[in-house]
């Protein structure tokens, strides 16, 4: 990745874009403008290509067969633990555990440390910013445990609301908190080590959901505290069917396991069965081998370029994207955190966000539209549904005016 950063800091997008084929592809006949890696970012050849490689000189499954070529499988899968662990800065290998999503990280940890470490009547308390993946594994651990599920407002502006948060703290009776690191729909970063001393001082463990986070900032467990954090592997240019979640040792020992069968086990009679050590104990049957490489891939892709580098071009286009879409006539945004990352929601007057998608489709900008798995997100602003533009290392200044100008011709057609 030598040269793709500049003397000023700033990305050579042309070169960035090449390493990603699906960019120069036409959507009739037009440039394909993807506005949608918070969905699921496009991947880039380096990843591509480890995959490919894994599958043609070093596949076989892992951590079960003595001979070569298992071996060398299982060197390469557990290589990514090293990677991860390194990006996310945490004490040990030990504390990375690879699931197939952040939706599952999530549901592990609502699972194990919900049902085998919290106590009925303690309370987990989330925010009403929270995607689906952090907010239902908590009200079927609600249903299923008698937790007490609290959830912090978020203020008109689009932040979580210190105030509230401390408030639902307050009793002492709060067990974790659960909350994103950077919201999917506004764009919102949350004060994540703020969040972090609060949670510790009234005595729970804290959570964050980096999925769309650990994007475009350099994340820092230990810097954080954090107890748990989850992110996934296809928002960061790497491939879907895997996500991980990080834990503190401690907590992971004393988590019951989340799913049983093999890898997981040291020992087992038809009787019981002796749990493996951290982390395999979380990893029940063959675990997702070529991502783990494809994984390792994108995380050597974003670190060669730089997470400080990414952050600093999605600021500028982030900068430019709030000078533009919200003069836009008949445009609303939802959300003006301070401190935001490159995600738009936005809603026009006169035509239904799946109208506004469809007709961006035409000038071949893809959008996502609906409510984007934060209904209740959607429900507190007061709007059914939106369309948003959801930026990536990739993403152009250029495109981000195209969007403004495109807004601004679908408001007029719809008018
Ligand atoms: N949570 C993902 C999104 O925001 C799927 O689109």
């Amino acid at each position: 990745m030598d040269g793709v950063v500049g003397r000023t800091g700033a990305l050579d997008l042309a070169r960035v874009r090449a390493d990603f084929p699906i960019l120069s592809e036409k959507v009739r006949g037009k440039p394909f403008t993807f506005l949608d890696s918070g969905a699921s970012a496009q991947k880039p050849r380096q990843v591509i290509q480890a995959m490919v490689t894994m599958m043609e000189t070093a596949y076989a499954n892992v951590h079960r067969g003595a001979y070569h070529m298992s071996e060398r499988a299982t060197e390469a899968y557990e290589a990514t633990r090293g990677a991860v662990a390194r990006f996310l800065n945490a004490g040990s290998e030990r504390e990375i555990v690879f699931t197939k999503s952040s939706t599952e990280a999530i549901n592990l940890v609502a699972h194990s440390f919900g049902r085998g470490v919290l106590k009925a009547g303690q309370a987990v308390v989330i925010s009403e910013m929270e995607h689906h993946a952090n907010l239902v594994p908590w009200q079927m651990l609600r249903d299923a445990h008698g937790i007490e599920l609290r959830v912090a407002c978020v203020t008109d502006t689009g932040e979580l609301d210190m105030d509230d948060l401390a408030a639902k703290l307050a009793d002492g009776k709060v067990g974790l908190v659960a909350v994103t690191h950077m919201s999917n729909v506004l764009g919102t970063v949350t004060p994540a080590a703020r969040i972090a001393r609060m949670a510790h001082e009234a005595g729970a463990k804290v959570l964050f959901d980096g999925s769309q986070a650990a994007v475009h900032r350099q994340v820092d467990v230990q810097a954080l505290d954090a107890d748990f954090y989850v992110f996934t592997g296809h928002k960061l240019y790497g491939p879907t069917g895997i996500g991980v979640l990080y834990a503190k040792a401690a907590l992971l020992e004393a988590m019951p396991p989340f799913l049983g069968g093999g890898d997981m086990i040291a020992e087992v009679t038809l009787d019981r069965a002796i749990w493996a050590p951290i982390p395999a104990k979380f990893e029940a049957g063959t675990p997702p081998i070529v991502e783990a490489v494809g994984l390792h891939a994108a995380i050597d892709y974003v670190t060669a370029i730089g997470l400080p580098a990414i952050e600093a071009h999605e600021r500028a286009l982030v900068d430019r994207a709030m000078a533009r879409l919200p003069h836009i006539e008949g445009v609303t945004l939802l959300g003006r955190a301070q401190d935001r990352g490159g995600v738009f929601a936005f809603a026009l007057d006169t035509a239904h966000a799946h109208d506004v998608a469809t007709l961006l489709d035409r000038a071949g900008i893809a959008v996502r539209s609906g409510r984007h798995c934060a209904e209740p997100l959607h429900a507190r602003f007061g709007v059914d549904s939106t369309c948003r533009a959801s930026f990536g290392l990739y993403t152009t200044p250029e495109e981000v005016d195209l969007l403004a100008e495109a807004l601004t011709q679908a408001r007029a057609f719809f008018a």
